[in-house]
């Protein structure tokens, strides 16, 4: 059985950039409202992440394009009053970073409703500008490579990114311009895990990674995917940790300690 272990610090960018000097890994999963997000801080989740994957999970799209500024905030606000220790991050969604500017206005407007610590941007090298301004204006950011989900109609399905050698360089080459560029954290989607180390041994920044294979600082799943809740089919890189639990409690401990122990994700969950 496995029990919750509350965090003790409350976490913030330096807390995680410090985990990653120490070697020790960090879980984060995403919530979309408050009795959920009470109970992921509660097993000792560090970073809660409202995502747009609420389009998929939440409002039942077949993608994460139709969300709004408006719906990130509400469910962000819910999160937030669940929240004490844990890092808040929310989701730029779609069409929030057509610029700089807009960007800068969105993510100031999310952060001053919701008292998020961070928000996350998919965009790649086109958001490096936006990071620089993000970054100048007080902003912390976490930068998302290999697969965007926003970008799913250019990409022609969701896809392992990076496979090629040429492709692993150039992801290597903007995960390092985007840290020059202020992002504070990166997370890596749907990438080789051999490339996923070698970004996160080269970047001085915590990398969080879903389907990145294991030795990334962080890792990070869609709450209703280890929930076992989410319809249809699941993604090769999640896992049900409902599976031999008896409550959604232990199954959200279960991930905590397996990802803290290295234990999560195997070369079954990994590309
Ligand atoms: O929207 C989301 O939940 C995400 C995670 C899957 C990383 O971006």
């Amino acid at each position: 059985m496995y029990l919750p272990k509350p965090l003790s610090d409350k976490i913030t960018v330096t807390h995680l950039k410090k985990l990653k000097q120490q070697g020790e890994k960090f879980a984060c999963l995403t919530a979309y409202d408050y009795s959920f997000a009470k109970l992921v801080e509660a097993c000792g989740v560090e970073v809660v992440l409202v995502g747009d994957s609420l389009g998929m999970v939440i409002q039942g799209h077949d993608t994460t394009i139709p969300v709004t500024l408006e719906n990130i905030k509400y469910h962000a606000q819910t999160v937030r009053a669940g929240l004490d220790k844990a890092m808040l991050m929310l989701d730029m969604p779609f069409g929030s970073l057509n610029s700089p500017q807009q960007a800068l206005d969105n993510a100031s407007e999310l952060l001053k409703a919701t008292e998020a610590q961070v928000v996350k941007l998919e965009g790649g090298d086109t958001q490096i500008k936006t990071i620089e301004m993000l970054s100048a204006f007080g902003i912390a950011s976490c930068a998302h490579l290999g697969l965007q989900p926003q970008l799913v109609n250019k990409l022609g399905g969701y896809r392992v990114q990076g496979k090629a050698k040429a492709a692993a360089e150039q992801m290597t080459v903007t995960a390092c311009d985007l840290e020059a560029a202020g992002a504070d954290i990166l997370l890596l989607e749907c990438v080789p895990a051999v490339l996923a180390a070698e970004i996160t041994n080269t970047l001085q920044i915590p990398v969080i990674g879903i389907g990145a294979g294991c030795d990334v600082d962080g890792q990070i799943l869609v709450l209703h995917d280890i929930l076992n809740v989410t319809a249809g089919k699941k993604p090769k890189f999640s896992k049900n940790f409902m599976q031999g639990q008896s409550s959604i409690q232990h199954a959200i401990s279960r991930y905590v300690n397996e990802v803290k122990r290295g234990q999560f994700p195997d070369q079954s969950h990994s590309f």
